[in-house]
């Protein structure tokens, strides 16, 4: 239940056409994998469904969500654009030959060197951050003899009720500009050599499930922008950010996405001939809605621990440094066992992991069929910031990628040896 891309065999957990065992078996554990027609579909869903006829839609993969070659790879073979926020992501991108135009760059304190890079490779926007930077920007892109096209990210100020460390649009925010100050930053910006202003960009927060939260912000934005041409800046492209809640756990309602995106596509149709401004673009940002709930990390269960208060402790051979999310803000998660999806719940079982941490627990309390050493267990919907937030602590590798599709697998990035390990260490 919430995740309609894994299936129930006689018991056993499916992705595709293949068992988590044997995935597990074929590539050890702990262990990411996706199905890629999943990815496949969502990209669709979001590529579909967010169209309008008076303005070019276009759908970036925020690839902070996961950003890996044969990701990358599959959002150039959807069509999508490309969401990017360090040299790492971009090289990444590059490295599979993602068009540059499609590709954005976003995010706080882009070095120059990063800067320098993005305008050399000829990307398509750059979103600034703040005045600091578009001065810098400036800089480069004159010194290349190169226009930059730029989008300015500005606060719309909506209260978005999510987990404070992932709300990104409240006044005191680090990202971006207030509305109140926004408007002289955006003169300025006008006025520099080697940028060409084209819009504004907000990202109100993620895993939001209220959907006139987006409406909210696009409607202020829209707001924005007419007194924006009222004062001779020219911009005709509105980037409503990401955000779009996924199910996790029980009581998780996202957004029905296709009704959503369709319906927003032509609200902002409608509310933009109102305010009588043209829109050339509308973007969206998509991350976590794009690949999480694809995904699944699987673990093999060791040691049992039953403590005389009454706590069942299950540990797996991963943990916090696979999946960062439930330390950093007590996400939920759903686990199963993956060959006895049908065995009823014996009792309630704390999954801890093996590093050296109280906090390396990544489900309190999940009801299980109580768990044997070697068990595969199962932690679903965790495509998005896990790998791509893994943390080396306690020198635990990082865990291979595998894409299943249909009967076939594929490891798309392989697991960290101890050698990749020290590899960066100076021996001598
Ligand atoms: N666009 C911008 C400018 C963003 O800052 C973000 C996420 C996105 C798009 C994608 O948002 P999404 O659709 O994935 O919600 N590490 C946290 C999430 C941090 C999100 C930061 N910005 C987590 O694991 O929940």
């Amino acid at each position: 239940k919430g995740f309609p891309d894994f299936q129930n065999k006689e018991g056993r957990l499916v992705v595709g056409e293949c068992t988590a065992k044997d995935l597990a078996a074929t590539y050890g554990t702990p262990l990411y994998v996706y199905d890629e027609e999943a990815l496949r579909r969502q990209a669709r869903t979001f590529v579909n469904h967010f169209k309008s006829d008076s303005y070019k839609a276009r759908i970036l993969y925020a690839s902070k969500a996961a950003s890996f070659a044969a990701l990358i790879r599959l959002a150039k073979e959807e069509g999508l654009n490309l969401d990017v926020v360090s040299e790492g992501e971009l090289y990444t991108a590059l490295a599979v030959n993602f068009p540059p135009d499609r590709i954005i760059f976003h995010g706080n304190n882009k070095l120059d060197r990063e800067l320098e890079a993005a305008v050399e490779a000829g990307i398509g926007f750059v979103v600034l951050d703040n005045l600091s930077e578009a001065r810098r920007l400036s800089t480069i892109a004159d010194k290349a003899g190169q226009t930059v096209e730029v989008l300015l990210r500005v606060n719309p100020g909506v209260e978005a009720h999510t987990h404070d460390y992932i709300k990104t649009a409240t006044s005191d925010s680090k990202f971006g500009l207030g509305l109140a100050t926004a408007g002289e930053a955006l003169q300025v910006i006008q006025g520099l050599p080697g940028l060409r202003l084209r819009g504004l960009h907000c990202h109100i927060g993620s895993q939001i499930f209220a959907d006139d939260a987006f409406i909210k912000a696009a409607h202020i934005m829209l707001d924005f922008m007419v007194a924006c041409q009222g004062q001779g800046l020219s911009m005709d492209i509105l980037d409503l950010g990401g955000g779009f809640g996924v199910f996790y756990e029980d009581g998780d309602q996202p957004i029905d996405l296709a009704p959503f995106l369709e319906g927003l596509a032509q609200d902002l149709e409608k509310e933009a001939r109102d305010r009588g401004i043209r829109l050339a673009e509308v973007w969206l940002e998509p991350g976590r809605s794009m690949v999480n709930n694809a995904g699944l990390t699987l673990y093999t269960v060791g040691d049992i621990k039953r403590l005389a208060d009454g706590t069942n402790y299950a540990f797996i051979d991963g943990g916090m440094g696979d999946n960062m999310r439930v330390a950093l803000y007590q996400a939920g998660y759903t686990a199963v066992l993956a060959d006895r999806l049908d065995d009823a719940a014996d009792n309630t079982w704390r999954i801890a992991g093996k590093y050296c941490e109280s906090g390396d627990v990544l489900i309190k309390g999940a009801p299980l069929p109580d768990p044997q050493p070697g068990d595969i267990l199962a932690i679903l919907g965790t495509g998005a910031y896990t790998f791509s937030m893994f943390s080396g602590y306690n020198r635990l590798p990082r865990p291979a990628v595998v894409f299943v599709k249909g009967k076939d697998h594929r490891e798309v990035v392989r697991r960290e040896s101890l050698d990749d390990i020290i590899a960066q260490d100076l021996l001598e």
